[in-house]
């Protein structure tokens, strides 16, 4: 399993949580802003539809944030894991989170799902690594079918190089799109092998031959992982339909590339938060905020003009 907290660590943070949910409206690092539909938590800005636990507007369903008192940051519960959240893109929609969405061969049956959650892993962002020799690292579907993968051998010690990931000691390829599941099969080529594969941002993972001797530990490593979330309903044209249509004013719906659900963006010519009503969403630019901010800045020269 890649929970990255044990089960007694999870207890232990469920403790946790009840006096920090208490807390967090009065933390310093969380700032909410009722104007904007954005709060901020640490140095992160969380957009509606995500919202910190407990704020105004509320979060969608699935989007709920709890902001640490620590200053640690945002964190979010996806299938029962707690992780901690980078940074949030409203209109790309993307979320990157720390974790350890990783699989070791020696290990039986490990899993990392994203299932049931509104969120998928990103296929554009992200690359499937695999670490480790003479093996191949093979994702699964459901019916078990291959869906993507990579192999790497090592000949000699010599040639395995630090910061190349290119069939030698580490491999990576394409995440398939729509993947919400890292179910994997390993398939050793000569003799016993611990390899390890994980997905992981895909800038942030550079390759190191200390990473070989490490594929085989208890301790998970956290790296940077994007998820892309959208919003549950079925293709623009079938959740326009519904009642729980979500794009508010001078917005437009657009599928998400990345599996089910559909997002929002702002028609051209407007600018806000298109998951949003009013003056926060999608207005006119010369009537956004940013206007309005320059205008009572120069209300004084006018008057006396
Ligand atoms: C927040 O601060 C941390 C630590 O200084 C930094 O690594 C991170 O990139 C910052 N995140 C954003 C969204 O600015
Ligand atoms: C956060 O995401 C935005 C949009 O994708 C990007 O421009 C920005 O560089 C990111 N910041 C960090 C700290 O990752
Ligand atoms: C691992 O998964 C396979 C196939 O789903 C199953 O047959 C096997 O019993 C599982 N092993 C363990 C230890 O859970
Ligand atoms: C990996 O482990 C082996 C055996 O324990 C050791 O000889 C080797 O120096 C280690 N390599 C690195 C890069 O730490
Ligand atoms: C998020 O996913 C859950 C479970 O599928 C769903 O009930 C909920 O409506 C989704 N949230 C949004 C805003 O689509
Ligand atoms: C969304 O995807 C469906 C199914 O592929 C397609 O029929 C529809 O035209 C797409 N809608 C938009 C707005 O792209
Ligand atoms: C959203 O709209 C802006 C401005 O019209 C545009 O630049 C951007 O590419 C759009 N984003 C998506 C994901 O369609």
């Amino acid at each position: 399993m890649v929970l990255f907290l044990s089960k007694m660590e999870k207890v232990m943070f469920h403790l946790y949580l009840l006096p920090l949910l208490l807390l967090a409206c009065f933390s310093p690092f969380y700032v909410h802003s009722m104007e904007s539909g954005t709060s901020q938590c640490s140095n992160v800005s969380i957009p509606y539809p995500f919202g910190i636990v407990g704020g105004n507007p509320a979060p969608a369903q699935g989007f709920e944030i709890i902001c640490a008192l620590s200053g640690s940051g945002p964190i979010i519960r996806i299938n029962n894991n707690i992780f901690g959240i980078i940074n949030i893109s409203l209109l790309d929609g993307f979320v990157s989170i720390l974790a350890s969405a990783t699989s070791q061969q020696c290990k039986s049956n490990s899993s990392f799902s994203l299932e049931g959650t509104n969120f998928t892993f990103s296929d554009t962002k992200n690359k499937f690594t695999a670490v480790g020799c003479d093996m191949v690292a093979m994702l699964l579907d459901d019916s078990r079918g291959y869906i993507g993968g990579c192999a790497s051998f090592c000949s000699t010690k010599s040639n395995i190089i630090n910061g190349a990931c290119s069939g030698v000691a580490c491999c990576q390829a394409q995440v398939p799109k729509g993947l919400k599941k890292l179910e994997l099969e390993f398939t050793s080529i000569t003799g016993p092998g611990c390899g390890e594969a994980f997905i992981v941002e895909q800038n942030s993972y550079v390759f190191s031959r200390v990473d070989l001797n490490k594929t085989n530990t208890k301790n998970p490593q956290y790296r940077p992982v994007v998820l892309e979330w959208s919003i549950d309903g079925g293709y623009c044209e079938e959740a326009k339909r519904a009642a729980s249509y979500t794009c508010k004013e001078n917005s437009y719906c657009y599928n998400s590339s990345n599996g089910i659900g559909y997002r929002c963006n702002c028609t051209l010519g407007f600018q806000g938060n298109p998951y949003l009503q009013g003056p926060n969403g999608c207005q006119e630019w010369w009537h956004g905020s940013e206007a309005e901010d320059v205008w009572s800045g120069c209300t004084a020269a006018d008057i006396q003009l």
